[in-house]
């Protein structure tokens, strides 16, 4: 079927994002009182947008780096230089050399070599290199939350060596972390999100929760509402980030929202379900029954008594300290709504993560002949 120009140029902000950033349409925003010139390495994908749009709109001088692929057409009045992270590709990091910035924002960085070399070339050329790791990144980390800080020590790989990132992504940040620290020693700001959510995202790990409700009908939530769930909006993710670069703010700092009863999040995404929406709370035990698992059928939820909820119990004191704020999680559910309604049909037909409809019906319908059977 033909579309018309009207449905073309909807689909097309939605493809570039651009209406995930309200704050082009409001002057909320108090401009920095040093406006400073910023290099993202990266910067049009998820957490880039966020955080460049952010940059702008406190006033400073930013320009991008990256291969010009992802989300080309995006940010066109900013300056662009065309390259490959890796020296070894393309032009490399050729585009670089001779500029000189006041911080580096370096949001694709996944392998040590690579972060080294960009961080060497630029380390006197720039002042603060920021440097976007994980929560993972720690020893032990799925197990061992229970509220620890920056203080717990890294992973180790036993071959430092390896570039393999699907199998060692957690620990290599690690790495690339130490990397950028031996180029710019005390000049580095590690910055280690948990679970990033909100508009763009798109794993729709999160995003299944508020637009499963939107969807309104019997919902599964995942074992008992006091379970707890943790993460960070990328607003607020990308509102820190720019934070440290003028505050000037090095060291290592966990980012993820407090953990919260997974109730409360089930409350917030209430909001945006129409009337007559039902919650029914599953055991964790009969939900592993009937073959469904977390972190592959649900995700944003570990059961309080499993091992995994340590993944989800992280302590981000030291970046609250130091400036980190949240805005509400009703305001998150309802922009990433917002944001997912406004992509394309085709996206909007099947989720990235989460139970189809069609599995969720299943175990309900088995959880309903269980609790009849018993009573
Ligand atoms: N999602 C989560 O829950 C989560 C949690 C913890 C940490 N993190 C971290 O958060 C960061 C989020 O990344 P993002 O993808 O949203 O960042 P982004 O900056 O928005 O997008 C990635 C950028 O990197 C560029 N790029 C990719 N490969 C490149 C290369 N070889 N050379 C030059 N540029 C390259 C891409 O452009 P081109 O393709 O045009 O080059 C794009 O601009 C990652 O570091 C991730 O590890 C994510």
């Amino acid at each position: 079927m033909p579309i018309d120009r009207r449905q073309f140029v909807a689909g097309s902000i939605a493809a570039a994002g651009l209406s995930a950033f309200p704050s082009l349409l409001s002057a909320a925003i108090k401009p920095a009182k040093k406006k400073l010139n910023i290099l993202f390495l990266g910067g049009t994908g998820f957490l880039g947008p966020h955080t460049v749009q952010y940059a702008i709109d406190r006033g400073h001088k930013v320009t991008l780096f990256n291969r010009g692929r992802t989300n080309k057409d995006m940010f066109p009045e900013l300056e662009k230089i065309v390259g490959d992270r890796d020296p070894k590709k393309g032009k490399g990091l050729s585009g670089l050399k001779g500029r000189q910035w006041d911080a580096v924002i370096d949001t694709s960085g996944y392998v040590p070599r690579i972060v080294g070399a960009s961080s060497a070339l630029l380390s006197d050329n720039a002042k603060q290199y920021l440097f976007v790791s994980t929560i993972c990144t720690y020893d032990n980390w799925a197990e061992g939350g229970n509220f620890r800080d920056e203080k717990s020590p890294r992973a180790k790989l036993e071959d430092p060596t390896t570039e393999d990132v699907s199998q060692h992504y957690c620990a290599l940040k690690g790495y690339c972390e130490m990397a950028a620290d031996k180029a710019m020693p005390g000049r580095v700001t590690h910055i280690r999100p948990g679970l990033i959510v909100g508009p763009r995202d798109k794993t729709d790990r999160f995003t299944y929760w508020p637009v499963r409700f939107s969807k309104g009908g019997e919902i599964l939530a995942p074992g008992k509402p006091k379970d707890l769930t943790q993460f960070i909006d990328v607003r607020d993710l990308a509102q820190f980030m720019v934070h440290t670069i003028e505050q000037n703010l090095t060291g290592e700092y966990n980012l993820v929202r407090p953990s919260m009863p997974f109730g409360d999040l089930v409350e917030s995404c209430m909001k945006v379900a129409p009337e007559g929406t039902k919650v029914t709370w599953v055991p964790n035990d009969f939900m592993q029954k009937n073959d469904v698992q977390p972190w592959r059928d649900v995700f944003m939820w570990a059961d309080s008594e499993s091992a995994g909820a340590g993944a989800l119990t992280w302590s981000s004191e030291k970046a609250i300290k130091n400036g980190l704020t949240f805005r509400p999680v009703d305001d998150t559910v309802k922009a990433t709504v917002e944001w997912f309604q406004s992509l394309p049909e085709k996206r909007q037909t099947k989720l990235r993560a989460g139970m189809s409809m069609e599995k969720e019906l299943k175990v309900l319908n088995a959880w309903r002949e269980h609790n009849k059977n018993k009573s």
